[in-house]
């Protein structure tokens, strides 16, 4: 059975302006949910089978582990990401494997599994990560220790993993986290342009934007503006590349650069990775840090079990590759701040076909459909009856963590398009939590706010997370 939005229609503080304008809220002054994602998940667990239909969005949004199983899996040549979505994000990111599908899309995902895949760029990106914590994290954390300065740790966290990103896509560094917190009008560019082009989704007819894109004015002026210094910038790189040679260099890049040499589709690639890359990994550090300051036990058994695997050692924060796997609770605390709080809340695909769900929602072929992780952490029948607590253990079996069903945990997506940086993004956000739990105290400003998410292709918290920090020991 479906449960039709229209007449459950419930209030929503901050819902997003395209169901504004489809009035579907618009009576919402009572304030039920902080965020949208907070209504979906109330429309989901009302629905006795996990799936709602939007009528006026034509839109299916599903929860339920086997309907994700048959539209990234079983069904997965019916549910392409589809114009609709390559259509918004096109200028920014072309070709690129974020937003093609078919042939293209095999091409790249084949090219960039091996690249990705392997030991030496695995090493590669540690090393990064590990150089940007020494060099630039921790130095900042200490100067700002005691001394009652606020950091929103959500803009630092921005700031690290778009240098990050960056040193791992292009060998460029970009110095976003250097100890002036300086402006990167490269970074500036492409938030810009991605937050535009996503902004072009929330338009009440696509024609408003394409008319404003020809004619060149408002939004689509500033959007072009910015995606012109992307280009620039990715050529500056290729160019850079070529006068000195990338067949030694380790970055995607110079890797992609020995097997393609279109310049037009270097660029995509590369943009398509940073784009993935940036902000998920901010996102999930950023909940992270929120759901420690509330659940300290949890961070001591994470200092525990540090002091347990690194028995005392001066460099601590550092563990190697084989250290960290052995840490067991730390990766389960990880996957488990991803469950509440999922950096990508939802992710649709549009059906070619007519089908019909596992659950027996039928499907009209051109529909969009939905599953969407972050109410999934939150369904009783999915997580049982303590799906709301932040509970590390439900992870771990006899002090070893236990994989779960991907389908009932699609944080990296899954199936054939799982996340191709998802070894790397969990290494990435647990080098970032022993470097500072073990070296810092970190106080949330209000504890009482909880997180709301302004609209985007990934959660960001409105208004940061703004700290106080204090060097352990000090
Ligand atoms: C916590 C961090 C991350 C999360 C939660 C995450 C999640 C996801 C999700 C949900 C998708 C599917 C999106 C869609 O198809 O619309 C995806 C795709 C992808 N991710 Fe990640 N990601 C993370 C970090 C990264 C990093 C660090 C990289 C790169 C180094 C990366 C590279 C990619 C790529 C290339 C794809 C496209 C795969 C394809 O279409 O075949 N991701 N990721």
């Amino acid at each position: 059975m479906i449960i039709d939005v229209l007449e459950l229609g419930k209030s929503c503080t901050n819902t997003d302006k395209s169901l504004r304008r489809l009035n579907l809220v618009s009576k919402a002054k009572q304030a039920h949910f902080d965020n949208l994602c907070d209504w979906y998940t109330h429309l989901l667990k009302k629905s006795p089978t996990g799936s709602i239909r939007i009528h006026v969005l034509r839109n299916i949004v599903t929860a339920d582990p086997e309907n994700v199983q048959h539209i990234l899996k079983s069904r997965f040549e019916n549910y392409p990401k589809g114009k609709p979505f390559s259509v918004l994000l096109g200028d920014l990111l072309g070709q690129g494997i974020f937003n093609v599908d078919g042939d293209s899309w095999t091409f790249q995902r084949k090219m960039a599994s091996l690249e990705l895949g392997s030991v030496s760029i695995r090493m590669h990106a540690f090393g990064i990560v590990e150089s940007e914590i020494r060099s630039r994290l921790i130095p900042l954390l200490s100067s700002a220790s005691g001394n009652q300065r606020v950091l929103d740790l959500q803009d630092v966290f921005r700031r690290f993993s778009f240098d990050n990103i960056c040193k791992f896509s292009f060998g460029f560094d970009p110095g976003c986290l250097e100890f002036s917190l300086p402006v990167s009008e490269f970074a500036e560019a492409f938030d810009l342009a991605s937050k535009l082009s996503a902004q072009r989704g929330l338009a009440a007819s696509s024609l408003i934007w394409k008319a404003k894109r020809v004619l060149n004015l408002g939004s689509e002026k500033e959007l072009k503006q910015a995606i012109t210094m992307v280009d620039e910038f990715a050529q500056r790189m290729i160019n850079q590349r070529r006068e000195m040679g990338f067949s030694d260099k380790h970055d995607l890049l110079s890797r992609f650069m020995r097997t393609i040499d279109d310049d037009k589709y270097l660029r995509d690639i590369v943009v398509s990775f940073i784009l993935a890359g940036r902000d998920t990994v901010a996102s999930g550090l950023t909940s992270f840090f929120w759901l420690l300051s509330q659940h300290p036990k949890v961070e001591s058994t994470i200092r525990e079990e540090l002091e347990r695997v690194v028995p005392s050692c001066d460099d601590r924060p550092f563990v190697t590759f084989d250290q960290m796997r052995e840490m067991h609770y730390l990766h389960a605390a990880v996957c488990e701040s991803l469950r509440l709080f999922p950096p990508v809340q939802f992710d649709s695909k549009f059906a070619q076909d007519d089908d019909v769900l596992p659950d027996c929602t039928f499907v009209r072929k051109g529909t969009r459909v939905t599953y969407h992780p972050y109410a999934m952490g939150r369904m009783e029948r999915v997580w049982g009856s303590n799906c709301l607590e932040f509970n590390p253990e439900r992870w771990l079996k006899n002090g070893r963590y236990m994989p779960e069903n991907p389908y009932k945990y699609p944080v990296f997506q899954a199936g054939l398009r799982v996340c191709l940086g998802k070894e790397m993004a969990l290494a990435e956000m647990k080098c970032v939590v022993l470097a500072i739990v073990s070296r810092f105290n970190i106080r949330v400003a209000d504890p009482n706010r909880k997180p709301i998410f302004a609209p985007g292709l990934t959660a960001t918290v409105r208004g940061g997370l703004p700290i106080f920090v204090q060097e352990r020991g000090a």
